[in-house]
């Protein structure tokens, strides 16, 4: 029997949350002892050795992934959150989603100027999301060692924006189309 990949334990499901979305769903990834382990494991595999000061997740299933690998590296996990949740002083971004907008922030003294940062979430789409995540960091004075994430949709351009911005980019899974 081949070993499963973790693309196997992703479950996909048809037309959530609208008509015509395959809607890449994680939760039985994280729900299996050995593909949650793999998924962690793989997705720090390409930072050995390289210094990361901080972990910030991107809400939700960013915080997940970014929790673990913050503890395997024995480093501090900060998150950013939607609007409103965090309860101390934050600064903000805002950013387009596929119907209008939404606005993410972060504690303002969560990063200190310097501090080498591995930003973390679980699905690379248009970018929206993670470049708004990037600017809050660089707003910081943080400096973005890789953007890390379980599933690329390359036909999405998420990476591609990414990219231009000048970040590294790593995922240990894609799935082509929508
Ligand atoms: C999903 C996913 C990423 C984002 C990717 O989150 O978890 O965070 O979309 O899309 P993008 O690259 O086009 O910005 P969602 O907005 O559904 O929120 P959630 O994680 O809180 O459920
Ligand atoms: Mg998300």
């Amino acid at each position: 029997m081949q070993k499963k990949t973790v693309q196997d334990y992703i479950r996909t499901i048809v037309d959530f949350p609208h008509e015509g979305i395959l809607f890449r769903d994680v939760t039985t990834l994280f729900a299996d002892p050995r593909g949650f382990r793999m998924a962690v494991d793989q997705m720090l595999h390409p930072y050995a050795g390289m210094r990361i000061d901080k972990v910030v997740g991107l809400e939700a299933r960013g915080f997940i992934l970014g929790g673990a690998i913050a503890h395997q590296l024995s480093v501090g996990f900060v998150p950013v959150r939607k609007k409103g949740k965090l309860p101390g002083t934050t600064i903000s971004e805002e950013y387009s989603l596929e119907y209008g907008e939404a606005i993410v922030e972060i504690h303002d003294d969560a990063i200190k100027p310097g501090e080498k940062i591995l930003l973390v979430d679980d699905l690379l789409a248009t970018g929206g999301t993670a470049e708004a995540g990037i600017k809050l960091i660089e707003r910081l004075g943080g400096e973005i060692v890789s953007c890390a994430f379980v599933i690329d949709l390359p036909d999405l351009g998420g990476r591609k924006k990414l990219e231009k911005m000048g970040m590294d980019v790593t995922s240990i899974c894609e799935f082509g189309g929508l």
